[in-house]
């Protein structure tokens, strides 16, 4: 599938010189037309640096007028402004750089003055609250009121385009079609199948295993999440990413790492990659807001990987709804079981962008909450080694050592179930 040619930063000059200077450069002109009426005679040159100038003082008036018009609203609510943190450089530009930086490395969202803070980048307010009521009222109570909005749908287009991900609850209908449409694959019956998931669970045990017995250390964040994508990607899609035949990454202090860099055409780490570096793009997005498309002149930043994506997903996609015409036409489709999440999508729609969008949001809400949990799990569990063997004693005295768990067993044992809760709790994925 295509995707638009022209570069998001050149689309959003293009609408802001459409915006403002035009509005700008008509007033400057009219001005200037006056000046000549009156027998006053005005350069050419002069109009042209009167328009210039008068696109950084329009802003600022707008900036101005803004938050005079934010304080007069929070007087009349009997509210306070959410405090503003103050960065060196105008805009905060100091601030915005440093954020992006600390991205990779660092948590969002821990504030170092208040539960609240405005990071207010580039004249755009951006609040960050870790108050459990703020949280609640957004998330819960009144979650209709707090949209992703277009900023955010702008952000993630080229990524998550119109799947439930990246569609509002106001949005009532288009909410509604998401749910019916993905909805009533997951039943209780299907969920309960852990077949796929005790396949790649033992997968990824072995392969743990193996650098253990050598006396190494994993990154359990990277297995899982192989982990996680592989059998997300067999349960929704019938085709397994494989990511685990990759060889897991060696700690940097030891002999192998040097000679274990992924080997180039190695389809599932190119995956895996691609699609995380895709992810990581929106993060960025939203973290600079409005003017993210200054920093992508030349190109989609998400482009590239988005074409690995399409490479590996597209080809099943397009068997998956080919699958699906021909057994139409015999009239074994309607009543056959949909093997895979795939299955039951082509079965609504034949719109390709529609299956796609849908394919990589289920993919994506499946793959990072279960991978980000897992690990925040394991984490816990290591800083609390009493915990750790009252569970393995449930595990062991419910399952065994080797059985696999059926959803019986998950439902009666009490234990893990209030380990998970109070890893969610600390650290919440969604
Ligand atoms: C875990 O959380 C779920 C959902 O809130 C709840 O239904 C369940 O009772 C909790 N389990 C335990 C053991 O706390």
């Amino acid at each position: 599938m295509s995707r638009s040619r022209v570069s998001p930063g050149v689309a959003y000059l293009t609408r802001g010189l459409l915006s403002v200077i035009f509005p700008t450069a008509s007033s400057v002109i009219i001005v200037g037309r006056l000046a000549c009426l009156q027998g006053f005679s005005v350069s050419p040159w002069l109009l042209s640096a009167m328009t210039l100038g008068a696109v950084p003082l329009g802003f600022a008036a707008y900036v101005f007028v803004d938050e005079i018009s934010q304080r007069r609203k929070a007087t009349r609510l009997g509210a306070r402004l959410v405090p503003r943190i103050q960065g060196k450089w105008p805009g905060n530009l100091d601030k915005l750089v440093n954020v992006i930086l600390t991205l990779e490395v660092e948590y969002l969202g821990q504030p170092n003055s208040g539960p609240t803070l405005n990071y207010r980048c580039l004249w755009e307010d951006y609040i960050v609250t870790t108050e459990p009521q703020h949280v609640k009222t957004i998330l819960v109570t009144d979650f209709h009121n707090y949209v992703k909005g277009a900023k955010f749908r702008e952000a993630a287009d080229s990524i998550l385009g119109t799947g439930v991900f990246n569609s509002d609850g106001n949005l009532r209908r288009a909410f509604r079609l998401h749910r019916t449409m993905t909805r009533p694959f997951f039943t209780h019956d299907r969920i309960s199948h852990f077949e796929i998931f005790d396949r790649h669970a033992n997968r990824a045990i072995a392969l743990a295993k193996d650098r253990f017995r050598m006396d190494l250390a994993i990154d359990f964040q990277d297995l899982i999440s192989r982990f996680t994508l592989d059998s997300a990607s067999e349960f929704l899609f019938g085709d397994c990413i494989d990511s685990l035949s990759v060889e897991l990454p060696f700690p940097d202090n030891t002999l192998q790492s040097t000679n274990s860099k992924p080997r180039p055409g190695d389809n599932a780490a190119a995956f895996t990659n691609a699609f995380s570096q895709a992810q990581h793009a929106i993060s960025r997005r939203v973290i600079i807001g409005a003017a993210w498309p200054m920093t992508e002149i030349l190109a989609d930043s998400t482009a590239q990987h988005m074409k690995v994506v399409d490479k590996f997903l597209d080809p099943i996609l397009e068997a998956a709804l080919r699958r699906h015409s021909t057994a139409a036409k015999s009239d074994a489709d309607e009543t056959a079981e949909d093997q895979t999440f795939l299955d039951h999508l082509v079965k609504l729609t034949s719109d390709f962008k529609i299956v796609k969008d849908e394919t990589l949001n289920i993919l994506l809400a499946g793959r990072d909450t279960t991978a980000s949990t897992l690990t925040s799990a394991i984490y816990l569990l290591a800083m609390h080694p009493e915990i750790l063997s009252r569970l393995r004693e449930e595990i062991i005295s419910k399952v065994g050592p080797t059985r696999m768990p059926t959803y019986g067993d998950i439902k009666e044992m009490k234990y893990i179930q209030a380990v998970l809760n109070e890893t969610m709790r600390l650290f919440p994925a969604v």
